[in-house]
């Protein structure tokens, strides 16, 4: 057992990555690397989630990780449900809100929630008497996003601290941005950003990054090259020229990340849109891309975050 796993993991909820410490985030990375080896074998079931019931609420479209926290519920032995609901139907507040009344009354040990409006996963966490886990709230957090990257560059890299991390294309709308900042700077690792001034958030500058608005300066010695897609869904108006131009400045291939270092691996948190934001061939290549194994992480952390939350259930106050 390292030191890490002595520490017990002191929140309620998983909200945010901001407000865990490193050496929580250090013992969720620790637990998770049990559960990858788990994951590989034939028999994939637990029992630590016996009796326990874990609702997936998404109020907004999802395919990986729904089925990522839903495999990872199963696999530790839980009850699952899951329980979409059309962005149409949410009249905002008051519905939520009901929502939230209604799923209390059935007594889940965790609730899964996503939410287009940022804030709303920790409104709904004041209101239930379970341990909520934030699946992506507006382009405020995704905290286990987060986690699950920290996890496959720490397996590949063999540490987080020092590392150069290219964090490049629409921060604005992203809570992956947000949270994998948060981690990484809690983690030691040196933060860039690279993007169009179009999308790159007001407060960037009290993000503790390093801001770069073209792709040969930004990726110029770095470890890990992490993509972002170009998320039209959250875009009211135009933020960028054309696709092709986007793709020809800021779009990723094997040019442009000549200049990072010459074992750098490039990420992507899916799905994504090949060809505007990362080049196919690229974002397939074994050897340069680590895309494949952020799915196959996703379902290690996500166990270890159920396995955390639900042990030391009730414990101590939330993440603030
Ligand atoms: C991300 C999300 O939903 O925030 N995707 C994911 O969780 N796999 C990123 C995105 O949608 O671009």
């Amino acid at each position: 057992m390292t030191s890490a796993e002595q520490i017990s993991f002191p929140h309620r909820h998983l909200l945010g990555i901001e407000g865990l410490k490193s050496d929580e985030i250090t013992l969720l990375l620790d637990r998770a690397e049990g559960y990858v080896d788990q994951n590989r074998q034939a028999d994939k079931k637990r029992s630590l989630l016996r009796g326990r019931t874990i609702i997936n609420l998404f109020f907004e479209n999802s395919t990986r990780t729904r089925t990522s926290f839903e495999l990872a519920g199963k696999r530790l032995g839980g009850d699952v449900i899951n329980m979409s609901v059309a962005a149409s139907s949410i009249k905002k507040g008051e519905t939520l809100i009901d929502t939230a009344m209604t799923l209390t009354a059935m007594h889940p040990d965790v609730l899964i929630v996503r939410h287009p409006e940022s804030g709303a996963v920790r409104l709904l966490a004041e209101k239930v008497d379970c341990a909520v886990i934030n699946a992506g709230d507006g382009s405020h957090e995704h905290p286990t996003q987060a986690i699950l990257d920290a996890l496959t560059i720490r397996r590949r890299k063999g540490k987080l601290a020092g590392l150069e991390v290219a964090i490049c294309g629409d921060v604005l709308h992203s809570r992956v941005a947000r949270s994998n900042i948060a981690l990484l700077n809690t983690m030691g690792a040196r933060v860039r950003v690279v993007a169009p001034r179009t999308l790159l958030p007001a407060e960037i500058g009290r993000l503790g990054v390093e801001v770069f608005h073209n792709m040969a300066d930004g990726l110029k010695g770095a470890d890990i090259v992490m993509m972002l897609r170009l998320q039209t869904e959250r875009m009211h108006g135009s933020f960028v020229p054309s696709i092709r131009e986007y793709f020809h400045f800021f779009g990723l291939d094997y040019a442009k990340l000549a200049a990072a270092k010459p074992d750098a691996m490039v990420m992507h948190p899916g799905p994504m849109n090949r060809g505007i934001e990362i080049d196919t061939v690229l974002a397939d290549d074994i050897d340069r891309s680590m895309i494949r194994q952020q799915v196959e992480m996703g379902v290690a952390v996500r166990m270890a975050c159920l396995d955390v939350l639900t042990r030391d259930l009730g414990n101590g106050p939330p993440i603030q």
